[in-house]
């Protein structure tokens, strides 16, 4: 059965917990990761501060869990520009006091390989998909030192542990550096009570598959052929649902993964064992 969060999976998890998701919006009408991620978090209890650099996108966000009786608040900013983070999180300290959950979930790749992908374009992939981690722990990890503890979510992809058919190698690489980032947070961290682990989806049904990798699934961008094609490609015959990476992510977040730090959870329905 598929896991799509119905409401009648609320619980009390993350009760009195602050969860700032970072690219909390989505990219496209529909549901991606970061949405689904703030959404669970809110219904096992957590206040989320939805920050995304698109405020409409933040606050749809928002919207629905305020809709549901959950509780959450919007901010903006670019994950990659320390300014702007600065001000983003003291907003969130001078509104909540304290920040539980860290989901470090903004990302962005182009297709490309060495020859196609311009150093323009390779900088600002890694700005938004490493140095933002770099910004958030800055600003963030003092914070969880000094109340004795926290959770922080990287969220990295399939394409940072294997080739996928197609070169897509800012990406990939900067997704392989969300791993070892985080692993090396555990470390420094655990005798700090911070907890750090990273999300390692596979191919998932968000809408930022609509506007960026559809080409490559059809030469003529068709969705529907995108999206079947992309279903082959997985062990279990489909894509995931963002729901599917949310209830990881709530996992990851709550004191049932209390002994759970410095490692990935790969969740692609096996695509990653697979030979071929
Ligand atoms: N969809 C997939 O198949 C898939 C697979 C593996 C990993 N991922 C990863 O999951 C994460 C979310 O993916 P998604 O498909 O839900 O993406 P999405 O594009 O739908 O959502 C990303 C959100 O991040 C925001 N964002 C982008 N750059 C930002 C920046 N610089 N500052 C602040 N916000 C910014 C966007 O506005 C958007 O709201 C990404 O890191 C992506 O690499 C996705």
């Amino acid at each position: 059965m598929i896991n799509n969060l119905s409401a009648s999976t609320r619980d009390n998890r993350l009760n009195n917990r602050v969860a700032l998701i970072l690219g909390a919006g989505t990219s496209a009408p529909g549901v991606s990761i970061g949405k689904a991620c703030s959404i669970a978090m809110a219904r096992s209890g957590a206040r989320v501060a939805a920050l995304d650099f698109n405020m409409d996108a933040a606050r749809e966000t928002v919207q629905d869990i305020v809709n549901e009786g959950g509780h959450a608040t919007a901010y903006q900013a670019d994950v990659a520009n320390l300014d702007q983070m600065q001000s983003a999180i003291d907003a969130v300290m001078a509104d909540y006091g304290r920040i539980d959950i860290l989901q470090i979930n903004a990302g962005i790749g182009k297709v490309g390989g060495p020859v196609e992908t311009s150093l323009e374009d390779w900088e600002r992939i890694q700005k938004v998909n490493v140095e933002s981690i770099l910004i958030a722990a800055k600003l963030i990890i003092p914070v969880m030192v000094r109340q004795g503890g926290g959770s922080v979510i990287g969220v990295s992809s399939v394409a940072g542990i294997r080739y996928l058919g197609y070169p897509h190698l800012a990406y990939g690489v900067t997704k392989a550096a969300v791993i070892h980032f985080i692993r090396m947070l555990a470390q420094q961290y655990a005798g700090d009570g911070i907890r750090a682990n990273t999300i390692v989806p596979g191919l998932i049904d968000t809408p930022r598959i609509h506007k960026n990798v559809a080409k490559v699934f059809d030469p003529n961008a068709d969705l529907d052929r995108a999206r079947a094609a992309r279903d082959r490609q997985v062990p279990m015959g489909r894509m995931g649902t963002a729901w599917e990476i949310a209830s990881v992510a709530t996992f990851l977040a709550s004191d049932d993964a209390s002994y759970v730090t410095g490692t990935e959870i790969v969740v692609d329905g096996g695509l990653t064992g697979k030979f071929v």
